[in-house]
């Protein structure tokens, strides 16, 4: 049995361990999941893969699909609330501690890879699109939902860099999977890509019920205000920054809801059967 980090512990080396991620998931991208699956064409007796899972957003969709779902992540914590989920709609499928970079799957097992918001947060976004695509059968498909770098997203994701320590070199941000110039490099000639600019809506009653939810869900924000424990002033900073972003990115009505609008690409692509999944960069 996983146990979940107090926000009191020392930070875990894993941010998305800390906080309630599936309370995050299901008041923000919850909807994603169903959007992905639809769009992936996922049908019964599938074998699906989904990584950097999470609580299941997608995975418990495909497995609603009667595909026969893998769920993978690289936070184990977060399993038990997506097992719940699951269970709570009648849904099986298996749950599998796995990094994107390197999943310990075969060669062309699964009919369908998908990742929504997920596979992005990777360091090495080259070796997430080639594993994705080494264990997707030729003729399979490939999908994922990734924030593009605009509007809040953009805001968003850089509130964190001063308070977290530096990327492993050579790391990209997880927004540069919005670009669809750089997911056509890192799929080439593999995959035939189809790339759709879509949006989604995020709301709370509040920007500072908006502040609120990240506060006390999603987990790199509460590694962070947990890691600043001893350092009350940088807390706060960092919680003024996070209000600041909340009242700035606010596209709702006058005195109505907060709304915030975030822009994604959904990638979905076919791995074209007689082509090497191994990409020429990584083929070592
Ligand atoms: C924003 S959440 C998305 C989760 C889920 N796909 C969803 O739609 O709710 C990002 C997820 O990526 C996972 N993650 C981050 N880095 C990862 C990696 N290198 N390999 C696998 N999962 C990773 C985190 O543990 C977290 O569950």
């Amino acid at each position: 049995m996983t146990t979940r980090p107090a926000a009191t512990d020392a930070a875990p080396s894993n941010p998305w361990a800390f906080g309630d991620y599936h309370r995050f998931a299901k008041a923000t991208i919850w909807e994603i999941g169903e959007v992905l699956a639809e769009a992936c064409g996922i049908r019964p007796g599938q074998r699906v893969l989904d990584v950097a899972a999470g609580t299941g957003n997608t995975a418990i969709r495909a497995a609603l699909r009667g595909a026969d779902v893998v769920a993978s992540d690289i936070t184990p914590q977060n399993f038990p609330a997506g097992q719940a989920e699951a269970a709570s709609l009648g849904a099986s499928l298996d749950w599998v501690e796995a990094d994107a970079q390197a999943l310990p799957f075969a060669d062309g097992e699964f009919d369908v890879v998908t990742s929504s918001f997920g596979a992005i947060f990777a360091p090495d976004h080259q070796a997430v699109a080639d594993e994705m695509l080494r264990v997707c059968r030729p003729g399979g498909v490939i999908g994922l939902t990734t924030f593009r770098p605009v509007g809040p997203a953009r805001a968003f994701f850089g509130l964190f860099g001063p308070y977290l320590p530096p990327p492993p070199p050579g790391a990209l941000p997880p927004t540069l999977w919005g670009d669809e110039e750089h997911v056509r490099e890192l799929f080439g000639d593999r995959v035939d890509l189809d790339l759709t600019r879509s949006s989604y809506v995020e709301r709370a009653s509040s920007p500072e019920a908006y502040r609120d939810l990240f506060l006390s869900t999603f987990g790199p924000a509460v590694g962070v205000r947990s890691s600043l424990a001893n350092e009350p002033a940088r807390g706060a900073e960092f919680e003024a920054a996070l209000l600041d972003f909340a009242v700035r990115s606010n596209s709702g009505p006058g005195g109505g809801p907060a709304e915030y609008r975030y822009d994604y690409l959904l990638v979905i692509g076919r791995r074209r059967a007689g082509v090497d999944a191994v990409s020429a960069d990584h083929g070592g």
